[in-house]
């Protein structure tokens, strides 16, 4: 049996809390720009009329990165209209965990959840990928994603020497880039039929910005460099077969910001002429929270190797197993993954300098036309 070619029928990040517990960098990276989103709120001067304001959080994962960034975001909204019911949709795709997004906004984890201290907030989730209509069209207030919008719908080809876009030869690349300009089109203009005039829709991108520094590559080590040479690696000494590594392709792609910003600045384009404009785009790199703590505190190898590869297989292992082949049994499957971690963890024990994943993200936001 070959591997799943669609992105929605295999990605989750790890379940059962795993994903935000290990994911602290994401959490900082809404925390550190939630006042984006505030202002936007801002800009759009909301009338107290009693009607629903409807929010999304897209790509969620299970909701606990993004918590105090909603809190905030959803404490103004509740002070400044008062009067209106908000409707909260988490969405993701299918396979996401959405039984401990619920867990986690009704309390019944460790994480403090915002729900006991902002009235009428009605918490929903949607299983629907962004690439698709979530909401009836022009009843959204306010779309947000963050470091979702870099998964394409399916890898467009097999990466012969690499895993990753970023390491690509230049046409496969180019095929990759290509995917993704119509993946974010699409995204892009979803968003646009959903969104009410004077709506706005605040999107945190991982992509590549003006210096080519993207997630996990702005210092000496190359992250997935990293990947594609230890899984090559088992490639090599007979672990995995040479089809099991073509057939292990992360289905993402790194825009640059002239990327990100084309179709909203193109008055020829669909998304542009929907009435999707741009008023905000910078970026930003945010810290790998597990290498500073390494550098500037415990200084311990061993420790920072074994903090900091969760953060890594949080979001990359299902690309990692929908590689393999599925007539292996479950038990290979994992046996070869846990393997795979473990060579990663014993190369940054051995030699921890320049390994850090630092996030780069592209941000933006867009106001609906009135
Ligand atoms: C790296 S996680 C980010 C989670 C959270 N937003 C954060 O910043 O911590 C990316 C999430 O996007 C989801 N995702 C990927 N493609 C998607 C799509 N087409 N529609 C909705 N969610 C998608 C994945 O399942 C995953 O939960």
């Amino acid at each position: 049996m070959s591997k799943q070619t669609n992105t929605t029928e295999f990605m989750a990040m790890k379940p059962a809390g795993y994903y935000s517990s290990a994911t602290i960098g994401a959490k900082h990276v809404m925390d550190n720009a939630a006042q984006m989103v505030l202002d936007a709120i801002d800009a759009m001067s909301l009338v107290d009329d009693g009607t629903i304001f409807r929010a999304t959080d897209m790509g969620a994962a299970d909701g606990g990165t993004s918590i105090d960034l909603w809190r905030r975001v959803l404490g103004k909204v509740r002070k400044t209209v008062p009067s209106r019911p908000i409707e909260m949709i988490y969405t993701d795709l299918p396979r996401n965990d959405f039984s401990q997004v619920f867990q986690i906004v009704h309390g019944l984890t460790d994480t403090d959840s915002y729900l006991p201290e902002i009235p009428n907030v009605h918490v929903y989730a949607s299983g629907t990928s962004f690439h698709h209509p979530i909401v009836p069209a022009a009843t959204l207030d306010l779309g947000f994603s963050a470091t979702a919008s870099h998964y394409i719908e399916t890898v467009p080809c097999n990466i012969a020497d690499h895993v990753h876009m970023v390491g690509a030869a230049p046409a496969e690349r180019a095929a990759y880039e290509h995917t993704g300009a119509q993946d974010w089109e699409r995204m892009l203009l979803r968003r646009s039929e959903e969104l009410k005039p004077g709506g706005r829709l605040c999107l945190f991108n991982f992509g590549i910005d003006s210096h080519g520094r993207y997630l996990g590559n702005t210092g000496a080590q190359n992250m997935f460099d990293t990947f594609a040479e230890l899984w090559g690696g088992l490639a090599n000494d007979g672990t995995i077969t040479r089809e099991e590594f073509l057939n292990t392709n992360f289905p993402q792609c790194y825009r640059t910001q002239g990327q990100f910003v084309a179709p909203l600045e193109d008055s020829e384009s669909t998304v542009f002429r929907s009435g999707l404009r741009l008023d905000h785009v910078e970026s930003r790199v945010v810290r790998c929270p597990f290498e500073q703590d390494f550098t500037e505190n415990h200084k311990d190898p061993e420790r920072f190797a074994r903090n900091y590869i969760p953060t890594l297989r949080s979001w990359s292992e299902p690309t990692f197993a929908n590689g393999l082949s599925q007539d292996r049994s479950a038990e290979q499957r994992s046996k070869i993954i846990d393997s795979f971690y473990g060579r990663y963890q014993q190369k940054v024990a051995a030699n921890p300098d320049g390994h850090a994943m630092d996030y780069v993200h592209i941000y933006l936001v867009c106001r609906k036309e009135k």
